[in-house]
């Protein structure tokens, strides 16, 4: 029998991808939207209200794995203290909805698979290369990421496994970070953005979804792991990499640091600051990457 596969969150960039690839590899899936939708041949959509405390209880009682991507988007504006709010409570109350259903229904999943952030190791940019072992920062995407991994832990007497995803910038068609850097590019407005210096951990799409599909199915999963390729990738490189595949040359100077932060707020440290991360830990486990040249995972998703 075809096993289930419960997506929050699943409407999402990552999500809608993701759906697809468990569908092409065999599974069921039902996704939580905070909104209704009409079922598809292979997709059933449940409601959630996180607020109101609601949640289509069928949804979880017939899922076998539980993956977490819901959540408010963390790029969307600015970090205003209602937004931070939102965007903590937004990853980390859904899960205790889901765990009291699991309670009330004395059900076991063989896995809950929560997305999480490399963000965890904090907006810093030096020459160390962050392992699933390395200190969390106490800024606030790493205390973010502490909270969203900690709620998810909370989950453990009613599952087999837990996953932690620490995702990297995520590459891919019709969303994410190329969806907004991409049209300022194309007008050839594309520049470093304060020093450049800056590492970029990136993963292509279908890499990531690859890692959620692989967590699934290996039982030996099981805490945290790094979801980016491991290179050095700085903003400035990334940009020039991606003029060039626009047909360009860069001319337009940096962005300075100041104007970032003046326009984004506390929230420019997302483009201003930026680690090395270690993909040994997935790769451990027998994961291969597709994507390992910027150019080409670049160049896959236009
Ligand atoms: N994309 C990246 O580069 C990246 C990098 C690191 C980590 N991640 C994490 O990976 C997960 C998936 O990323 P994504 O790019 O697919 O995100 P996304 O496109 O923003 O989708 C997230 C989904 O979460 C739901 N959602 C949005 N706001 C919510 C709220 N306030 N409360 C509850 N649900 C809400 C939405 O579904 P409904 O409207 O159907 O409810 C939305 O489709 C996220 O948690 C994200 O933080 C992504």
């Amino acid at each position: 029998m075809k096993k289930q596969v419960l997506i929050t969150g699943g409407t999402g960039f990552v999500g809608r991808h993701l759906t697809q690839l468990l569908i092409d590899n065999g599974y069921n899936v039902s996704v939580l939207s905070r909104s209704k939708k009409e079922n598809k041949p292979s997709i059933s959509y449940y409601v959630w209200d996180i607020k109101e405390q609601f949640i289509d209880e069928e949804a979880v009682i017939k899922a076998d794995y539980i993956i977490h991507l819901a959540g408010e988007n963390i790029a969307g504006s600015r970090w205003t203290a209602e937004r931070k709010k939102n965007i903590i409570d937004s990853r980390v109350t859904p899960i205790s909805l889901i765990n009291s259903v699991l309670k009330k229904h004395n059900k076991k999943l063989d896995a809950f698979i929560s997305a999480s952030g490399v963000g965890i190791y904090g907006a810093i940019t030096d020459a160390k290369i962050c392992k699933e072992n390395t200190a969390a920062e106490d800024d606030f995407l790493g205390i973010t990421c502490q909270n969203w991994e900690a709620a998810a832990d909370t989950i453990a007497s009613s599952t087999n496994r837990i996953v932690k995803v620490r995702t990297g910038l995520v590459l891919g068609k019709n969303g994410g970070f190329l969806k907004k850097m991409l049209p300022i590019f194309k007008w050839g407005l594309g520049s470093p953005l304060g020093s450049g210096k800056q590492y970029m951990p990136w993963i292509h799409i279908d890499d990531l979804c690859g890692i959620y599909l692989l967590a699934l199915k290996k039982e030996e999963m099981n805490g945290a792991y790094n979801a980016t390729i491991q290179d050095s990738t700085t903003n400035k490189e990334f940009s020039k990499t991606l003029t060039m595949i626009v047909g360009y040359k860069m001319w337009f100077p940096a962005v300075p640091a100041f104007i970032l932060r003046l326009v984004l707020g506390e929230m420019a440290v997302i483009v201003l600051e930026g680690r090395r991360v270690s993909s040994s830990k997935i790769e451990k486990q027998g994961f291969r990457f597709k994507y390992i040249n910027l150019e080409t995972a670049i160049r896959s998703c236009l």
